[in-house]
Protein backbone atom coordinates (compact mmCIF):
# COMPACT_ATOMS: atom_id res chain seq x y z
CA UNK A 1 0.00 0.00 0.00
CA UNK A 2 1.26 3.37 -1.10
CA UNK A 3 0.78 6.37 1.40
CA UNK A 4 -0.16 9.33 -0.86
CA UNK A 5 -0.05 13.28 0.06
CA UNK A 6 -1.94 15.35 -2.24
CA UNK A 7 -2.94 19.20 -0.36
CA UNK A 8 0.31 19.86 0.83
CA UNK A 9 2.59 18.16 -1.93
CA UNK A 10 2.03 21.18 -5.07
CA UNK A 11 3.14 23.87 -3.21
CA UNK A 12 6.24 21.89 -2.09
CA UNK A 13 7.84 20.99 -5.40
CA UNK A 14 5.96 22.99 -7.89
CA UNK A 15 5.12 20.51 -10.86
CA UNK A 16 6.48 17.46 -9.71
CA UNK A 17 4.04 15.88 -7.06
CA UNK A 18 5.96 15.04 -3.47
CA UNK A 19 4.46 12.21 -1.93
CA UNK A 20 5.89 9.81 0.67
CA UNK A 21 6.26 6.53 -1.40
CA UNK A 22 7.33 4.22 1.30
CA UNK A 23 4.86 1.31 2.64
CA UNK A 24 3.59 1.01 6.06
CA UNK A 25 5.76 -1.96 6.65
CA UNK A 26 9.04 0.12 5.11
CA UNK A 27 7.28 3.03 7.49
CA UNK A 28 7.67 0.98 10.65
CA UNK A 29 11.43 -0.02 9.94
CA UNK A 30 12.60 3.46 8.90
CA UNK A 31 11.12 3.97 12.77
CA UNK A 32 13.97 1.59 13.82
CA UNK A 33 16.51 4.29 12.63
CA UNK A 34 15.38 6.60 15.00
CA UNK A 35 15.56 8.13 17.74
CA UNK A 36 18.41 10.75 16.96
CA UNK A 37 20.14 11.44 19.03
CA UNK A 38 19.95 8.75 21.30
CA UNK A 39 20.28 8.89 24.94
CA UNK A 40 23.97 8.21 26.07
CA UNK A 41 24.49 6.63 29.50
CA UNK A 42 27.75 7.83 31.48
CA UNK A 43 29.91 5.19 31.24
CA UNK A 44 30.45 2.73 34.64
CA UNK A 45 33.93 1.32 34.11
CA UNK A 46 35.09 4.95 33.44
CA UNK A 47 34.94 7.28 36.98
CA UNK A 48 35.50 10.29 35.04
CA UNK A 49 32.87 9.82 32.06
CA UNK A 50 30.46 12.86 32.02
CA UNK A 51 33.54 14.44 34.41
CA UNK A 52 33.41 18.32 32.57
CA UNK A 53 36.98 18.78 34.16
CA UNK A 54 38.01 15.39 32.44
CA UNK A 55 36.60 16.15 29.00
CA UNK A 56 38.15 19.76 28.76
CA UNK A 57 41.45 17.70 29.71
CA UNK A 58 40.80 15.14 27.69
CA UNK A 59 40.24 17.04 24.57
CA UNK A 60 43.28 18.81 25.25
CA UNK A 61 45.32 15.96 25.11
CA UNK A 62 43.45 14.67 21.96
CA UNK A 63 44.95 17.55 20.21
CA UNK A 64 48.52 17.97 21.62
CA UNK A 65 51.53 15.96 20.26
CA UNK A 66 52.77 15.42 24.62
CA UNK A 67 50.81 11.73 23.68
CA UNK A 68 53.11 10.94 21.10
CA UNK A 69 57.26 9.47 22.61
CA UNK A 70 58.67 11.97 20.41
CA UNK A 71 55.92 15.17 19.86
CA UNK A 72 55.49 14.51 16.47
CA UNK A 73 52.17 13.39 16.36
CA UNK A 74 48.41 13.37 18.40
CA UNK A 75 45.27 11.86 18.46
CA UNK A 76 44.60 14.71 15.80
CA UNK A 77 47.01 14.09 13.75
CA UNK A 78 45.06 11.08 12.01
CA UNK A 79 41.42 12.01 13.89
CA UNK A 80 41.48 15.53 12.55
CA UNK A 81 38.32 17.47 14.12
CA UNK A 82 38.13 19.44 10.89
CA UNK A 83 37.79 16.25 8.82
CA UNK A 84 34.85 14.23 10.90
CA UNK A 85 37.59 12.68 12.93
CA UNK A 86 39.26 11.25 10.21
CA UNK A 87 41.75 11.82 7.05
CA UNK A 88 40.99 11.61 3.56
CA UNK A 89 44.25 9.24 3.41
CA UNK A 90 43.34 5.88 2.29
CA UNK A 91 45.31 4.38 5.15
CA UNK A 92 46.59 6.27 8.59
CA UNK A 93 49.92 7.63 7.69
CA UNK A 94 51.88 8.67 11.09
CA UNK A 95 55.30 7.50 12.10
CA UNK A 96 54.54 4.44 9.45
CA UNK A 97 51.92 3.61 6.81
CA UNK A 98 49.35 1.51 8.65
CA UNK A 99 47.29 -1.03 6.63
CA UNK A 100 43.69 0.48 7.92
CA UNK A 101 41.95 3.41 6.90
CA UNK A 102 40.98 5.68 10.25
CA UNK A 103 37.76 5.54 11.08
CA UNK A 104 35.89 9.08 12.31
CA UNK A 105 35.30 8.59 16.25
CA UNK A 106 31.52 10.01 16.34
CA UNK A 107 28.70 8.64 17.96
CA UNK A 108 31.26 5.70 20.00
CA UNK A 109 29.90 6.33 23.03
CA UNK A 110 28.14 2.91 24.74
CA UNK A 111 29.06 0.34 21.61
CA UNK A 112 30.20 -3.17 22.10
CA UNK A 113 33.67 -3.49 20.23
CA UNK A 114 35.82 -0.98 19.08
CA UNK A 115 38.01 -1.02 16.58
CA UNK A 116 37.46 -2.63 12.86
CA UNK A 117 38.53 -5.92 14.31
CA UNK A 118 36.99 -4.81 17.54
CA UNK A 119 40.53 -5.29 19.91
CA UNK A 120 38.52 -3.42 22.86
CA UNK A 121 35.65 -3.67 24.37
CA UNK A 122 35.20 -0.27 25.35
CA UNK A 123 36.41 3.27 25.30
CA UNK A 124 38.93 4.17 27.43
CA UNK A 125 40.97 0.73 26.27
CA UNK A 126 40.83 2.43 22.93
CA UNK A 127 41.97 5.26 23.74
CA UNK A 128 44.46 3.93 25.55
CA UNK A 129 46.39 1.55 22.76
CA UNK A 130 47.03 4.24 20.06
CA UNK A 131 49.25 5.91 23.31
CA UNK A 132 51.07 3.06 23.55
CA UNK A 133 50.97 1.29 20.28
CA UNK A 134 54.50 1.17 18.57
CA UNK A 135 53.39 2.00 15.39
CA UNK A 136 51.01 5.10 16.69
CA UNK A 137 52.13 7.22 19.48
CA UNK A 138 54.67 5.05 20.66
CA UNK A 139 54.96 5.68 24.42
CA UNK A 140 55.99 3.40 26.76
CA UNK A 141 54.12 4.01 30.29
CA UNK A 142 56.90 5.12 32.04
CA UNK A 143 57.67 8.26 29.46
CA UNK A 144 53.78 8.95 28.87
CA UNK A 145 54.08 9.47 32.87
CA UNK A 146 57.06 11.48 32.68
CA UNK A 147 55.73 13.38 29.40
CA UNK A 148 52.40 14.47 31.63
CA UNK A 149 54.64 15.75 35.02
CA UNK A 150 56.37 17.96 32.90
CA UNK A 151 53.76 19.48 30.80
CA UNK A 152 51.34 21.85 31.53
CA UNK A 153 48.61 19.55 31.92
CA UNK A 154 50.00 18.23 35.15
CA UNK A 155 48.13 20.68 37.16
CA UNK A 156 44.75 19.57 35.67
CA UNK A 157 45.51 15.77 35.85
CA UNK A 158 46.24 16.23 39.75
CA UNK A 159 42.74 18.16 40.39
CA UNK A 160 41.21 15.40 39.07
CA UNK A 161 42.99 12.02 40.10
CA UNK A 162 45.83 13.23 42.83
CA UNK A 163 49.54 13.12 43.14
CA UNK A 164 50.69 11.92 40.30
CA UNK A 165 53.93 10.85 41.61
CA UNK A 166 52.92 8.39 43.78
CA UNK A 167 50.99 6.94 40.88
CA UNK A 168 52.38 3.67 38.69
CA UNK A 169 52.85 4.36 35.19
CA UNK A 170 50.23 2.25 34.28
CA UNK A 171 47.46 4.06 36.41
CA UNK A 172 48.66 7.16 34.93
CA UNK A 173 48.05 6.02 31.43
CA UNK A 174 44.70 4.58 32.13
CA UNK A 175 43.61 8.26 34.14
CA UNK A 176 44.80 9.90 30.89
CA UNK A 177 43.24 7.38 28.16
CA UNK A 178 39.87 7.87 30.25
CA UNK A 179 40.21 11.55 30.11
CA UNK A 180 40.08 11.38 26.32
CA UNK A 181 37.42 8.61 26.41
CA UNK A 182 35.42 11.02 28.77
CA UNK A 183 35.92 13.78 25.71
CA UNK A 184 35.16 11.45 22.65
CA UNK A 185 31.94 10.20 24.41
CA UNK A 186 30.73 13.86 23.87
CA UNK A 187 31.34 13.39 19.90
CA UNK A 188 28.03 13.13 18.10
CA UNK A 189 27.25 13.70 14.37
CA UNK A 190 23.98 15.98 14.33
CA UNK A 191 20.56 15.66 13.47
CA UNK A 192 19.98 15.31 9.34
CA UNK A 193 17.31 15.26 6.65
CA UNK A 194 16.66 11.64 7.16
CA UNK A 195 15.85 12.46 10.55
CA UNK A 196 13.50 14.96 9.60
CA UNK A 197 11.95 12.56 7.65
CA UNK A 198 11.92 9.58 10.13
CA UNK A 199 10.42 12.12 12.64
CA UNK A 200 7.64 13.04 10.34
CA UNK A 201 6.89 9.59 9.49
CA UNK A 202 6.29 8.76 13.30
CA UNK A 203 3.90 11.88 13.60
CA UNK A 204 2.08 10.79 10.79
CA UNK A 205 3.10 14.17 9.65
CA UNK A 206 3.45 12.81 5.25
CA UNK A 207 3.09 16.55 4.66
CA UNK A 208 6.39 17.20 6.02
CA UNK A 209 7.33 13.60 5.55
CA UNK A 210 7.32 14.29 1.52
CA UNK A 211 10.16 16.99 1.76
CA UNK A 212 12.62 14.29 1.86
CA UNK A 213 13.62 13.83 -2.16
CA UNK A 214 11.86 11.12 -3.93
CA UNK A 215 15.73 9.73 -5.28
CA UNK A 216 16.47 9.62 -1.17
CA UNK A 217 13.30 7.55 -0.32
CA UNK A 218 14.08 4.98 -2.92
CA UNK A 219 17.83 4.12 -2.28
CA UNK A 220 15.88 3.59 1.18
CA UNK A 221 13.53 1.36 -0.02
CA UNK A 222 16.37 -0.41 -1.71
CA UNK A 223 18.19 -0.30 1.75
CA UNK A 224 15.41 -2.19 3.39
CA UNK A 225 14.48 -4.26 0.53
CA UNK A 226 16.00 -5.79 -2.76
CA UNK A 227 19.80 -4.28 -1.36
CA UNK A 228 19.34 -6.20 2.14
CA UNK A 229 21.66 -3.61 3.98
CA UNK A 230 19.57 -3.19 6.73
CA UNK A 231 20.69 -7.12 7.79
CA UNK A 232 23.86 -5.64 9.09
CA UNK A 233 23.27 -1.55 8.76
CA UNK A 234 20.63 -1.20 11.10
CA UNK A 235 19.51 0.60 14.17
CA UNK A 236 19.80 4.35 15.10
CA UNK A 237 23.53 3.96 14.13
CA UNK A 238 22.94 2.46 10.84
CA UNK A 239 25.31 -0.91 12.14
CA UNK A 240 24.66 -4.19 13.91
CA UNK A 241 28.12 -3.82 15.54
CA UNK A 242 29.32 -7.17 14.52
CA UNK A 243 31.84 -8.47 11.94
CA UNK A 244 31.30 -9.33 8.91
CA UNK A 245 33.40 -9.89 5.42
CA UNK A 246 31.54 -7.55 2.61
CA UNK A 247 33.85 -8.73 0.17
CA UNK A 248 36.79 -6.49 0.83
CA UNK A 249 40.17 -8.37 -0.36
CA UNK A 250 42.16 -9.26 3.07
CA UNK A 251 45.41 -9.61 1.55
CA UNK A 252 47.38 -7.31 2.39
CA UNK A 253 50.30 -8.49 -0.10
CA UNK A 254 51.10 -12.03 -1.60
CA UNK A 255 51.44 -13.82 1.35
CA UNK A 256 49.82 -11.73 4.43
CA UNK A 257 46.43 -11.04 5.18
CA UNK A 258 44.92 -8.89 7.41
CA UNK A 259 43.16 -10.97 10.09
CA UNK A 260 40.43 -8.77 11.09
CA UNK A 261 38.64 -10.02 13.84
CA UNK A 262 40.29 -13.12 14.15
CA UNK A 263 43.52 -10.82 14.98
CA UNK A 264 41.41 -8.55 17.39
CA UNK A 265 40.16 -11.13 19.37
CA UNK A 266 43.55 -12.34 19.97
CA UNK A 267 44.34 -8.62 20.74
CA UNK A 268 41.13 -8.30 23.15
CA UNK A 269 41.45 -11.82 24.92
CA UNK A 270 44.86 -11.03 26.19
CA UNK A 271 44.46 -7.91 26.94
CA UNK A 272 44.74 -6.02 30.56
CA UNK A 273 42.36 -3.51 29.46
CA UNK A 274 38.94 -5.16 29.02
CA UNK A 275 35.49 -4.90 31.07
CA UNK A 276 36.48 -7.88 32.75
CA UNK A 277 39.63 -6.59 33.69
CA UNK A 278 41.01 -5.01 36.94
CA UNK A 279 41.29 -1.31 35.40
CA UNK A 280 37.15 -1.41 34.99
CA UNK A 281 35.92 1.06 37.57
CA UNK A 282 32.28 -0.68 37.49
CA UNK A 283 32.26 -2.92 40.64
CA UNK A 284 29.10 -4.77 38.66
CA UNK A 285 31.59 -5.60 35.57
CA UNK A 286 28.63 -4.55 33.41
CA UNK A 287 28.71 -5.78 29.87
CA UNK A 288 32.17 -8.25 30.65
CA UNK A 289 29.97 -10.70 29.98
CA UNK A 290 30.43 -10.27 26.64
CA UNK A 291 34.33 -11.03 26.53
CA UNK A 292 33.87 -13.91 28.43
CA UNK A 293 31.87 -15.65 26.25
CA UNK A 294 33.38 -14.47 22.81
CA UNK A 295 34.93 -17.61 21.03
CA UNK A 296 37.65 -17.64 18.35
CA UNK A 297 36.59 -19.16 15.40
CA UNK A 298 38.48 -19.83 11.88
CA UNK A 299 35.20 -17.90 10.29
CA UNK A 300 36.65 -14.84 12.30
CA UNK A 301 39.40 -14.51 9.64
CA UNK A 302 38.88 -11.30 7.86
CA UNK A 303 35.84 -10.22 9.13
CA UNK A 304 35.88 -6.19 9.65
CA UNK A 305 33.30 -4.52 12.10
CA UNK A 306 29.98 -3.20 10.07
CA UNK A 307 31.06 0.64 10.27
CA UNK A 308 28.07 2.58 11.62
CA UNK A 309 26.32 5.20 8.54
CA UNK A 310 25.70 8.12 9.96
CA UNK A 311 27.94 11.05 8.40
CA UNK A 312 29.50 8.69 5.50
CA UNK A 313 29.49 10.96 3.20
CA UNK A 314 32.22 13.31 5.27
CA UNK A 315 34.82 10.21 5.51
CA UNK A 316 35.61 9.05 2.09
CA UNK A 317 37.40 7.01 1.58
CA UNK A 318 35.92 3.88 2.37
CA UNK A 319 36.58 0.23 3.78
CA UNK A 320 38.56 -0.98 6.70
CA UNK A 321 41.77 -0.16 3.64
CA UNK A 322 40.46 2.73 2.43
CA UNK A 323 40.28 1.22 -0.72
CA UNK A 324 36.97 2.77 -2.60
CA UNK A 325 37.21 6.48 -3.31
CA UNK A 326 33.63 7.25 -2.73
CA UNK A 327 29.87 6.12 -2.03
CA UNK A 328 29.81 5.86 -6.00
CA UNK A 329 32.05 3.33 -5.37
CA UNK A 330 30.75 1.32 -2.64
CA UNK A 331 27.41 0.21 -4.02
CA UNK A 332 29.14 -0.53 -7.31
CA UNK A 333 30.93 -2.77 -4.82
CA UNK A 334 27.73 -4.22 -3.04
CA UNK A 335 26.27 -4.66 -6.85
CA UNK A 336 29.38 -6.35 -8.42
CA UNK A 337 30.32 -8.29 -5.28
CA UNK A 338 31.53 -11.63 -6.26
CA UNK A 339 29.65 -14.36 -3.68
CA UNK A 340 32.10 -17.13 -4.40
CA UNK A 341 34.95 -14.83 -2.77
CA UNK A 342 33.23 -14.42 0.82
CA UNK A 343 35.44 -16.76 2.69
CA UNK A 344 33.86 -16.33 6.06
CA UNK A 345 31.78 -19.58 6.48
CA UNK A 346 27.89 -19.01 6.46
CA UNK A 347 28.07 -15.43 5.41
CA UNK A 348 25.60 -15.79 3.29
CA UNK A 349 23.85 -12.61 3.23
CA UNK A 350 25.63 -10.58 0.27
CA UNK A 351 25.30 -11.48 -3.31
CA UNK A 352 25.50 -9.57 -6.35
CA UNK A 353 22.56 -7.07 -6.37
CA UNK A 354 23.23 -5.93 -10.38
CA UNK A 355 21.81 -2.43 -9.94
CA UNK A 356 20.81 -0.02 -12.41
CA UNK A 357 22.54 3.08 -12.91
CA UNK A 358 19.28 4.88 -11.53
CA UNK A 359 19.24 2.56 -8.26
CA UNK A 360 22.91 3.17 -7.45
CA UNK A 361 21.96 7.08 -7.70
CA UNK A 362 19.28 6.49 -5.57
CA UNK A 363 21.58 4.87 -3.18
CA UNK A 364 23.74 7.43 -2.97
CA UNK A 365 21.43 9.61 -2.74
CA UNK A 366 19.79 8.40 0.54
CA UNK A 367 23.37 8.19 2.32
CA UNK A 368 23.75 12.06 1.66
CA UNK A 369 20.69 12.42 3.30
CA UNK A 370 22.40 10.45 6.80
CA UNK A 371 25.15 13.53 6.94
CA UNK A 372 24.58 17.24 7.60
CA UNK A 373 24.17 19.32 4.64
CA UNK A 374 27.31 21.27 4.60
C1 LIG B 1 48.65 7.05 12.87
C2 LIG B 1 47.26 7.45 12.84
C3 LIG B 1 46.48 7.37 14.13
C4 LIG B 1 46.78 7.99 15.32
C5 LIG B 1 47.97 8.87 15.65
C6 LIG B 1 45.69 7.65 16.22
N1 LIG B 1 44.78 6.86 15.59
FE1 LIG B 1 43.05 6.18 16.39
N2 LIG B 1 42.81 4.98 14.81
C7 LIG B 1 43.61 4.94 13.68
C8 LIG B 1 43.27 3.80 12.87
C9 LIG B 1 43.92 3.38 11.56
C10 LIG B 1 42.24 3.13 13.55
C11 LIG B 1 41.59 1.80 13.18
C12 LIG B 1 42.50 0.80 13.83
C13 LIG B 1 41.98 -0.59 13.83
O1 LIG B 1 40.80 -0.78 14.06
O2 LIG B 1 42.80 -1.49 13.64
C14 LIG B 1 41.95 3.91 14.76
C15 LIG B 1 40.96 3.59 15.67
C16 LIG B 1 40.66 4.35 16.78
C17 LIG B 1 39.51 4.13 17.66
C18 LIG B 1 38.42 3.10 17.46
C19 LIG B 1 37.32 3.72 16.62
C20 LIG B 1 36.17 2.81 16.32
O3 LIG B 1 35.36 3.11 15.44
O4 LIG B 1 36.07 1.76 16.95
C21 LIG B 1 39.61 5.06 18.66
C22 LIG B 1 38.64 5.26 19.82
C23 LIG B 1 40.80 5.83 18.41
N3 LIG B 1 41.41 5.39 17.25
C24 LIG B 1 41.26 6.85 19.23
C25 LIG B 1 42.52 7.41 19.09
C26 LIG B 1 43.15 8.21 20.12
C27 LIG B 1 42.50 8.62 21.43
C28 LIG B 1 44.38 8.54 19.66
C29 LIG B 1 45.46 9.32 20.38
C30 LIG B 1 45.84 8.78 21.69
C31 LIG B 1 44.52 7.95 18.34
N4 LIG B 1 43.38 7.26 18.06
C32 LIG B 1 45.62 8.09 17.52
C33 LIG B 1 44.61 5.85 13.38
C34 LIG B 1 45.24 6.64 14.33
C1 LIG C 1 26.84 -8.75 5.76
C2 LIG C 1 26.71 -7.46 6.41
C3 LIG C 1 26.59 -6.24 5.51
C4 LIG C 1 25.64 -5.97 4.55
C5 LIG C 1 24.47 -6.83 4.13
C6 LIG C 1 25.97 -4.67 4.01
N1 LIG C 1 27.08 -4.17 4.64
FE1 LIG C 1 27.93 -2.37 4.28
N2 LIG C 1 29.51 -2.90 5.45
C7 LIG C 1 29.60 -4.06 6.16
C8 LIG C 1 30.96 -4.20 6.65
C9 LIG C 1 31.48 -5.35 7.51
C10 LIG C 1 31.67 -3.11 6.16
C11 LIG C 1 33.18 -2.87 6.32
C12 LIG C 1 33.87 -3.85 5.39
C13 LIG C 1 35.37 -3.72 5.33
O1 LIG C 1 35.88 -2.67 5.69
O2 LIG C 1 36.02 -4.67 4.88
C14 LIG C 1 30.71 -2.30 5.41
C15 LIG C 1 31.02 -1.08 4.83
C16 LIG C 1 30.07 -0.24 4.24
C17 LIG C 1 30.30 1.14 3.87
C18 LIG C 1 31.58 1.92 4.08
C19 LIG C 1 31.55 2.65 5.39
C20 LIG C 1 32.89 3.17 5.83
O3 LIG C 1 32.89 4.06 6.71
O4 LIG C 1 33.94 2.71 5.35
C21 LIG C 1 29.13 1.61 3.31
C22 LIG C 1 28.86 3.00 2.78
C23 LIG C 1 28.19 0.50 3.32
N3 LIG C 1 28.80 -0.60 3.90
C24 LIG C 1 26.91 0.54 2.82
C25 LIG C 1 26.14 -0.60 2.61
C26 LIG C 1 25.00 -0.67 1.73
C27 LIG C 1 24.44 0.50 0.95
C28 LIG C 1 24.56 -1.96 1.74
C29 LIG C 1 23.46 -2.59 0.92
C30 LIG C 1 23.65 -2.51 -0.52
C31 LIG C 1 25.42 -2.69 2.65
N4 LIG C 1 26.39 -1.84 3.14
C32 LIG C 1 25.28 -4.04 3.00
C33 LIG C 1 28.59 -4.97 6.39
C34 LIG C 1 27.49 -5.10 5.55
Amino acid sequence: MKLWVTAASIVLTGAVRAEVLLSEDEIQKTLSFGPWPPIVQSDPSNRVSRDSRAITLGAALFNDPVLSVDGAFSCASCHDPEQAFATSEAQALGRVLLDRNTPSLRNLAGLRWYGWGGKSDNLWAASLHPIIEEQELAHSKESLKTAISESSYVSDYETIFGSIQVQEPELVLVNTAKTISAYLETLGTERTQFDDFRDALERRDLAAAANYPAAAQRGLQLFLGRGNCVLCHNGPRFSNNEFHDAGVPYFLNETEVDEGRFGGLNFLLSSAYTLDGDWSDDPDKKGAWAVRSVRRSHSDFGTFRTPSLRGVAETAPYMHDGSLIDLDAVIRHYSKIDAERLHADGEAILSALNLSEREIADLVAFLATLSKVP
